[in-house]
């Protein structure tokens, strides 16, 4: 079985390609990931530690998913099709119970790679005005942060919302002495409403974060995970920065800029993403076992919402 890398070449001779926004749901995303997870959970089992069934039923979404729309099948289990299978509310969220994590990040160089490697400066210089998952998706993750986020206007509160643009989804009117945008383009930056000052910077170019340590009481980082090649590096530098205690939500869809994600989340679903996002908060360290929430508002019908957050541990 070939794993699909995303290689240079490829990706000097597609720049079209760069703008396409896939990656539109498990069966897509997921050309390899059984293959890919089954040789990560045999080296987690060789190390010793039987895999959680749990666990492996996260993975297996994606790994039927992935087999059947190989095998051109009707992609039906018990009468279920696996897309409305993955989507049923909950399956994700099992994903992170009980995970015994190998000792040593699982994941390679090689799987950090992307189809478009020229400098990502390039790729964001345009601004684009858009929106990267519908509305119904937009305003369940506005949801869930009015469910999290400290109350408006609240003496002493700092944000930082890290891989920002012109929108932070953040409820409506929102406050706080200091809310920091971290991003690529200036000019979205430079228009979004909820942020009292921002940085541009190139995380993958320069993943140390410019604020001092436990800076901030949260975190967010919208439809955007997928395009750190340096997670831990990024993880670790949230975690310095964050105050004892403080909360760090990443959320995702299942859409992508396909060119510009890593190629371990391009070659695999929904259920994987959370594993691979919770990899980044185990493995930085300094962390509270990470945790998932399906926050998707109408399975099937609009684009999947997920959220993988983790608390920085007081002792940190
Ligand atoms: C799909 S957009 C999401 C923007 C915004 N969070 C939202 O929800 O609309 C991806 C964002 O990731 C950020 N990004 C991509 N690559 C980055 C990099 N190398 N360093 C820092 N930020 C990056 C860009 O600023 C871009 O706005």
């Amino acid at each position: 079985m070939t794993i699909i890398r995303l290689g240079f070449n490829v990706s000097q001779r597609s720049p079209i390609l760069a703008g396409a926004y896939q990656c539109r749901s498990s069966i897509t995303c997921a050309t390899d990931s059984g293959h890919y997870f089954s040789r990560i959970l045999k080296k987690w089992n060789r190390g010793g530690s039987r895999t959680p069934r749990r666990v492996l039923l996260g993975l297996g979404v994606s790994f039927w998913a992935q087999l059947m729309s190989m095998a051109g099948s009707s992609s039906t289990v018990g009468g279920k099709s696996f897309i409305a299978f993955a989507r049923q509310k909950g399956v994700v969220e099992e994903v992170l119970k009980n995970v015994q994590w190998p000792e040593q990040f699982p994941f390679k160089e090689e799987d950090f790679q992307r189809f478009d490697e020229t400098p990502d400066s390039l790729f964001y210089e345009q601004p684009r005005f858009v929106t990267h998952i519908d509305d119904p998706a937009i305003a369940a993750l506005t949801k869930y942060y009015l469910k999290v986020f400290p109350p408006s206007n609240m003496p002493g509160v700092s944000m930082l919302d890290m891989c920002s643009s012109w929108v932070s989804h953040f409820p409506a009117g929102y406050k706080q002495d200091r809310i920091v945008g971290m991003g690529m383009n200036e000019e979205e930056l430079k228009r979004n409403p909820v942020l009292t000052e921002y940085v541009v910077q190139d995380l993958n170019v320069n993943p140390k974060l410019p604020f001092a340590d436990n800076s901030f009481d949260i975190i967010t980082n919208v439809v955007s995970v997928d395009y750190l090649t340096k997670p831990l590096d990024v993880f670790k530098e949230m975690c310095r920065v964050l105050k004892p205690g403080g909360l760090a939500i990443t959320s995702f869809s299942n859409r992508c800029f396909f060119t510009k994600a890593i190629s371990i989340w391009t070659s695999t679903g929904d259920a994987d993403h959370v594993l691979i996002v919770g990899s980044y908060f185990h493995y930085a360290g300094g962390f509270e076992p990470p945790q998932a929430v399906d926050i998707s508002p109408n399975p099937g019908r609009s684009d999947p919402m997920y959220i993988v957050y983790s608390r920085k541990l007081s002792t940190a």
